[in-house]
């Protein structure tokens, strides 16, 4: 009887060996086995903190309505996350290499980069729009091509449209590493307009009174687009991501970012059609 116990103790303490060395092997994919509970790695998402209010640097720390949504779409989806800025064209870089995890940095969801990239449901509806001083000539998008100097930031949507209305190679447009420094030469008189994401072009304009510049929309000549979190080819995290974004868009998470930084009710209605 004793020795019956004693092989049966043996065989329950090997059986816990073998489960719990099942547990540990299985720590693919972001996921770490410590002992039982499951940990996940802290994932790197970059960012170009230079298109405010979604992305930009205050007092050194990266600050936006783009870093309170993925938080919370991070801690709903229970992963740690380190935002870094890296600026733009490093984002899609360091996806391809998959040295990061995931950008976000208003990135429009379109089909050139769905061949490349993964994409979230979306979370933001945007358009780009036309920045110009005062007393401009400029009244809607056919006006740029009236031998007009636009200013972009490279490889954005922005320049894309632009484009479309002066054509690919065209010298009268002037491309920029950041959307900042599209701006600055509209405001040194470089360029006579920018064309960027409604959003962060509004915000400059409410925020700068004296530069005396203006928003113009063409609604005709430029398309609605919508931003997703952005990830490599493949990526194993997508799927919870996604989950985590429809959640705070239906929990109230995302109204509540939503009116810090932009004082209004979103609309998540246009958000859930998209889904
Ligand atoms: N939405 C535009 C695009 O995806 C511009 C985004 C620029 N973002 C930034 N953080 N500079 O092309």
């Amino acid at each position: 009887m004793k020795q019956l116990k004693l092989v049966s103790t043996v065989l329950m303490v090997a059986l816990l060996l073998v489960l719990s060395a099942c547990g540990t092997s299985k720590s693919t994919s972001g996921t770490k086995t410590t002992g039982g509970d499951t940990e996940k790695k802290t994932l790197r998402v970059v960012t170009d903190a230079a298109y405010a209010p979604f992305e930009y640097q205050d007092k050194g720390e990266v600050v936006g309505f783009d870093i309170d949504f993925i938080n919370a779409v991070a801690k709903e989806a229970g992963y740690k996350i380190k935002v870094e800025h890296v600026g733009w064209d490093p984002i899609f870089v360091e996806l391809d290499k998959k040295i990061a995890d995931i950008g976000i940095s208003s990135i429009t969801i379109n089909d050139e980069r769905k061949q490349s990239y993964d994409f979230s449901v979306p979370y933001f509806l945007s358009t780009n729009k036309i920045l110009v001083p005062k007393d401009s000539d400029i009244k809607s998008a056919a006006d740029l091509k009236n031998n007009k100097t636009i200013a972009v930031q490279n490889a954005t949507t922005g320049q894309e449209a632009v484009e479309g209305l002066l054509g690919k190679n065209s010298d009268k447009i002037k491309k920029f590493e950041n959307n900042n420094l599209a701006i600055l030469e509209l405001k040194g008189g470089g360029a006579d307009a920018v064309v960027a994401d409604n959003t962060v072009i509004e915000e400059y304009v409410k925020n700068n009174p004296k530069d005396n510049f203006v928003v113009i929309e063409d609604s005709a000549a430029f398309a609605k687009e919508f931003y997703g979190l952005m990830f490599p080819k493949g990526s194993k995290i997508k799927a919870d991501f996604d989950k985590a974004v429809k959640a705070v868009i239906d929990n109230g998470t995302y109204a509540e970012v939503y009116k810090k930084w932009f004082k209004v009710e979103p609309d998540t209605q246009i958000l859930k059609d998209q889904q």
